[in-house]
């Protein structure tokens, strides 16, 4: 067991709020059909402000909140998927941006699952006593929206959220066990960003639209509501614990149904699932980070209880961390 703290959390979303109303505008959609399919009722959206700017910011509160200095960093990773640039990494550009000259920074990219893929990634790099890190999910999804697909547009929103890491060399708080599962095979169910191969020797001729989110929404919705409740039960089990030993869990949030079904599925109380999707709607990476830090501020996660954070999108991938925090 590595003593491996989350000393600190924050988030920052766009200011700009798009209720399910004014999706009308742009596409034949209602309130009432986003609310009962989704439970989403309102998104935060970019006018401008890039991924970049949203997890900087985020990597500036967590400094100001702690009182580290960014010198004190290791290592800065992004979890996103859609990154300003392909390079420089958008962790890189965050590194820069806040002076952090002791951290190597790089993306990652598992989609909704990003930030349950970082904490596994990021645990690895800390064994060191000592050491410490900045894990951000941060996203701009609504630029790899077509807001005139209604069947996909009404379901994404933008924001970043992050925490600093340590390693504590204490047994108070612990990362107890994680499952990471990816199903390539099924990696065309929900696309995005598709980047065409053309130069002087190639000419793409893929439909344009490609660059957009594409997805089986009923086959992701299948997906997740069977494999994140395996996987929560392979990582309690690794864990050497039951799931009613969780306090709360905290998953990605895509859909209230979606995660009224894993509840269900686990024979769990509705109320141990905490949700934030009415007021962001799926922010990919950010999602997980963004109710933790909620959760964290509001006072409802309390230090010493266990809780499972768990993930699942495109790729296909799923992960789950548990958690004593
Ligand atoms: N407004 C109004 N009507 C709509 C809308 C909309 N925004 N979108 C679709 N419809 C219509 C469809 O055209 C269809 O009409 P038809 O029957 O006349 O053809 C009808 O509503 C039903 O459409 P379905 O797509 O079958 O609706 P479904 O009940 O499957 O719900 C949904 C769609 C909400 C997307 C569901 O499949 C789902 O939750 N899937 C999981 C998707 C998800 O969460 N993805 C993200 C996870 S991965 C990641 O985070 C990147």
């Amino acid at each position: 067991m590595t003593g491996i703290q989350i000393v600190q959390s924050a988030n920052t979303v766009p200011e700009r709020v798009v209720p399910n109303d004014e999706l009308n505008t742009y596409m034949e959609t209602s309130d009432e059909w986003i609310s009962t399919r989704t439970g989403i009722k309102q998104r935060h959206v970019s006018t401008g402000q890039t991924t970049s700017d949203l997890c900087t910011s985020v990597a500036q509160k967590l400094l100001d909140q702690s009182g580290w200095q960014a010198s004190d960093l290791d290592f800065i990773i992004v979890s996103t998927m859609s990154p300003d640039y392909l390079t420089p990494a958008t962790a890189a550009i965050v590194q820069g941006r806040i002076g952090a000259t002791n951290a190597f920074a790089f993306d990652l990219n598992a989609a909704c699952s990003g930030f349950i893929y970082g904490l596994k990634v990021a645990e690895g790099l800390l064994q060191a006593p000592g050491s410490r890190g900045m894990l951000i999910g941060g996203e701009v999804l609504s630029k790899l929206v077509d807001w005139h697909e209604r069947s996909t547009a009404v379901l994404f929103g933008d924001g970043a959220a992050g925490v600093l890491l340590e390693n504590v060399k204490s047994t108070s708080s612990a990362f107890l066990a994680t499952d990471l599962q990816t199903i390539g095979e099924l990696g065309d169910r929900l696309t995005a960003g598709y980047q065409p191969v053309n130069s002087v020797f190639a000419m793409d001729s893929t439909d344009p639209h490609r660059q957009y989110f594409e997805m089986d929404g009923r086959a992701v919705y299948k997906f997740a509501t069977h494999q994140v409740p395996e996987s929560i039960e392979r990582a309690v089990n690794q864990a050497g614990l039951l799931v009613d030993d969780i306090d709360y869990f905290i998953l990605h949030q895509a859909n209230q149904r979606i995660l009224d079904q894993i509840a269900k599925r686990l024979d769990q109380p509705t109320d141990k699932f905490l949700s934030n999707v009415a007021a962001y709607g799926n922010t990919s990476a950010a999602s997980v980070p963004i109710l933790l830090d909620e959760a964290i501020q509001h006072g409802t996660l309390q230090r010493g209880q266990t809780i499972a954070l768990g993930g699942f999108g495109g790729g296909l991938t799923v992960g789950t961390q548990i958690i004593k925090y």
